[in-house]
């Protein structure tokens, strides 16, 4: 399949927060100086979370995409995420607020896109309790939102322009009789709001009137995209940066059952997002990103490389390992081969991107777990807690390198050796070779592979 020039795909490599938004905001900001850019999400909602520096002010991105900040960068928001209308605008007001004026980026909403409303959220939390316990996700109501889609009754964005209140009414007695039916009060949940407040659902008319509200202010953003984006992929002048949310290790069918997101989030989601317009293969670069030295997972899934707890909390407070949605310390363990190589295999990679290269220590070896054992033989990654408790990691050490040394360095060739040494055999082990990789938090600590 020939490639689309001007064209590049970043996704989680791992199990999320891998850093890709950095990475993504570099490219999109860089190709933005020489031209029309188009950025794309297709999957995900406001469970991704990352961090964007403009002046002063930081502000906290979950469904709004990278080049937001960036003047007439276009970004769509697509038909395969579930947009939830007041964390958005909440998102939309901080932007405004941190630019003093107006949002820079221009942004669409896909008319098919699905409307993720509080209902979605006090259901999924009644619904742990009544799977007792704790199922690991990040409260957003992400699953029950998809799940309206396979029962083929979502709310779709333009159900919200013009506004009816029909549908929403259904909605609501939908949930609410799905949630007296595990024994609680749908009106008298508390669900969470981007600020990490909770807000009570309220009784149905207090429900619609919010949702009326918010669609009169979402409505300037709602359109049809098809003909824009046909357009725009057919113009190769035009580039194309598309952003994945969350990470193939929480993908609905590669992720560690059952803790996993309920969306597509390899890069075959972008063909079933642009109702086939964009065909993932004709993407000239599609990079998984990942930790270089080791992995953080938030969630319930017990990954097998399991790490010395001094390590790991040595590794969570140099890298700030705290979840950018909710919070939470991310568990932090050895690198897994096994796993990373199964994710750049079904994820469809081209390219690797390593972030994090600069969380490494002069007297401790880089620990990396390179085949999993089973009663003796070696056995793959399988997708599925109950195996992966199984079977016993094995490792090998690498040596460390520099931290002074590696950030000096301005190619490839001047890393410190050890490093050079690692990140051959990265790309060796998982098949695929490196883009780029970054030497610590600031945004011209990077160096480009290709
Ligand atoms: P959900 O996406 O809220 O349904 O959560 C499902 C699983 O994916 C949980 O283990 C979450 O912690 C995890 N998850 C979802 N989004 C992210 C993310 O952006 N980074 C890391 N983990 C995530």
């Amino acid at each position: 399949m020939p490639v689309r020039p001007n064209s590049f795909a970043f996704c989680g490599g791992a199990y999320g927060d891998e850093g890709k938004g950095r990475i993504v905001d570099q490219y999109v900001s860089d190709y933005a100086k020489h031209g029309p850019v188009f950025v794309y999400r297709d999957n995900g909602g406001s469970n991704a979370g990352h961090t964007v520096a403009f002046g002063n002010t930081k502000v906290a991105l979950h469904q709004l995409l990278s080049g937001t900040f960036i003047e007439d960068v276009m970004t769509i928001l697509g038909k395969g995420m579930v947009v939830h209308p007041g964390d958005l605008l909440a998102e939309m007001a901080a932007v405004k607020q941190a630019t003093g004026g107006s949002i820079p980026a221009t942004i669409l909403i896909d008319e098919m896109a699905v409307v993720l409303l509080d209902t979605h959220r006090a259901y999924e939390a009644v619904l742990q309790d009544w799977q007792t316990g704790n199922r690991g996700t990040t409260g957003r109501g992400i699953s029950p939102a998809y799940v309206d889609v396979l029962l083929r009754h979502p709310i779709r964005m333009r159900d919200l322009k013009p506004f009816t209140s029909e549908k929403i009414v259904k909605h609501y007695k939908l949930y609410q009789a799905l949630i007296a039916g595990l024994g609680q009060n749908l009106a008298e949940c508390a669900v969470p709001t981007l600020a990490g407040e909770k807000q009570i659902v309220g009784s149905e008319q207090v429900f619609v009137a919010r949702v009326a509200e918010q669609a009169t202010r979402l409505a300037p953003y709602i359109a049809g995209v098809f003909d824009v984006l046909s357009a725009a992929w057919a113009d190769e002048k035009t580039t194309f940066v598309f952003e994945k949310a969350q990470a193939i290790g929480l993908d609905v069918r590669w992720g560690v059952y059952p803790d996993f997101t309920a969306s597509d989030t390899t890069f075959g989601g972008i063909f079933a997002s642009t109702e086939g317009i964009i065909n993932p293969a004709e993407i000239g670069i599609r990079a998984g990103v990942i930790k270089a030295t080791y992995m953080s997972s938030v969630g319930i899934r017990q990954l097998p490389s399991v790490m010395d707890a001094a390590l790991a909390n040595k590794i969570r407070q140099d890298a700030d390992e705290y979840g950018a949605t909710t919070k939470r310390p991310r568990d932090i363990v050895h690198f897994d081969v096994p796993a990373t190589a199964f994710f750049a295999r079904v994820g469809g990679l081209t390219h690797l991107v390593a972030t994090h290269m600069d969380i490494v220590y002069p007297d401790t070896p880089i620990k990396v777990c390179v085949a999993y054992a089973q009663q003796g033989k070696t056995v793959s990654y399988r997708p599925d807690q109950a195996y992966l408790s199984t079977i016993a990691p094995v490792y090998q050490e690498f040596a460390p390198w520099d931290v002074t040394e590696l950030q000096q360095a301005k190619t490839s060739s001047q890393l410190p050796r050890t490093a050079q040494t690692y990140l051959k055999f990265l790309e060796d082990s998982l098949g695929v070779p490196l883009l780029m990789i970054t030497t610590g938090p600031k945004r011209e600590e990077g160096i480009r592979f290709h």
